[in-house]
């Protein structure tokens, strides 16, 4: 079902945008809505916040999140959904949250909640969008950027190996770009620790039906997009291959 709401508020920092609106939805950290406005194709993006007021932060890369970019304050968008399985939060004290790129939004209600969270960029401007959520965090905050111009210089998978020598975590939840979560997911196997991680593929329907989203045997959009370590262990495809829009299998590069 769709909901039509009005955009209550706009930030932008280079080609990240957040937009909020009042949304009366309960909405689990992790889960996506598909999102439509005049001008645009209907587009998935997870909610990067989730409390009374809620919000999508995304990058401008193309058609449709450049027209979505363009709404202010009072401008209306179609919100379908929450769908899909978030994150499951085992035991607070012994979970790490790791984002990486854009893939920090979807995490941002986690470190909201008061998890310790690594954050991870190419360089600090590309932190800008995160650094007022970070900011008000009551868990503990790790920085790092490929580059080296904010926190430890590294990427995510090097920052998570550095936190891990002084601190013991039981699991951890992770999105970002699937060569970071690939080389992260190969870490946390080879050391015992369990993992939940966002994947993304591309999406029609978004609600189980369509099949576009398919990564090996498992629908993105209703079965993830959140999947357990054990679950992205069994996909032949992760990592290594994705499918475009008229679902032809394309390696990635
Ligand atoms: C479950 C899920 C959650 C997502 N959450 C976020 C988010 O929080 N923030 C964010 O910036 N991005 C998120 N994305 C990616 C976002 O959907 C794409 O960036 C967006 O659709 C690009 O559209 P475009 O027309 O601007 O770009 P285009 O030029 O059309 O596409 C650029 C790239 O975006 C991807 N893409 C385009 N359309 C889709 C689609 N229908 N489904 C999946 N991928 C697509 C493809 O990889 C494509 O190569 C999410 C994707 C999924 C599947
Ligand atoms: S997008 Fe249609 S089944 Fe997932």
């Amino acid at each position: 079902m769709n909901d039509v709401v009005a955009v209550t508020g706009k930030s932008r920092s280079g080609d990240i945008c957040s937009l909020s609106f009042d949304w009366d939805r309960t909405v689990e950290p992790g889960q996506f809505v598909m999102v439509w406005a005049p001008g645009m194709e209907e587009i998935p993006l997870s909610l990067s916040s989730v409390g009374d007021v809620k919000s999508i932060t995304f990058r401008i890369i193309g058609k449709d999140t450049e027209a979505l970019g363009a709404k202010e304050t009072g401008d209306r968008l179609s919100i379908r959904g929450p769908y899909g399985r978030g994150y499951k939060v085992n035991d607070r004290k012994r979970t790490l949250v790791v984002g990486g790129g854009i893939g920090i939004a979807p995490v941002l209600p986690m470190m909201a909640d008061g998890l310790d969270t690594a954050l991870a960029a190419r360089s600090a401007g590309e932190l800008d969008f995160a650094l007022p959520a970070a900011d008000k965090a009551t868990g503990k905050t790790w920085i790092s950027t490929d580059d080296g111009s904010m926190g430890f210089c590294g990427n995510a998978v090097q920052l998570v190996k550095e936190i891990l020598k002084e601190r013991e975590y039981d699991e951890i939840l992770a999105c970002g770009p699937e060569i970071m979560l690939f080389f992260l997911h190969k870490f946390c196997v080879e050391n015992g620790i369990k993992c939940q991680m966002s994947l993304e593929r591309y999406m029609k329907c978004g609600c189980g039906i369509c099949g576009s989203c398919m990564i090996d045997d498992k629908r993105v959009c209703a079965d993830g997009p959140v999947f357990t370590c054990g679950e992205i262990s069994g996909m032949k495809d992760f990592g290594h291959a994705n499918r475009d829009p008229c679902g032809t299998r394309v390696l990635f590069r």
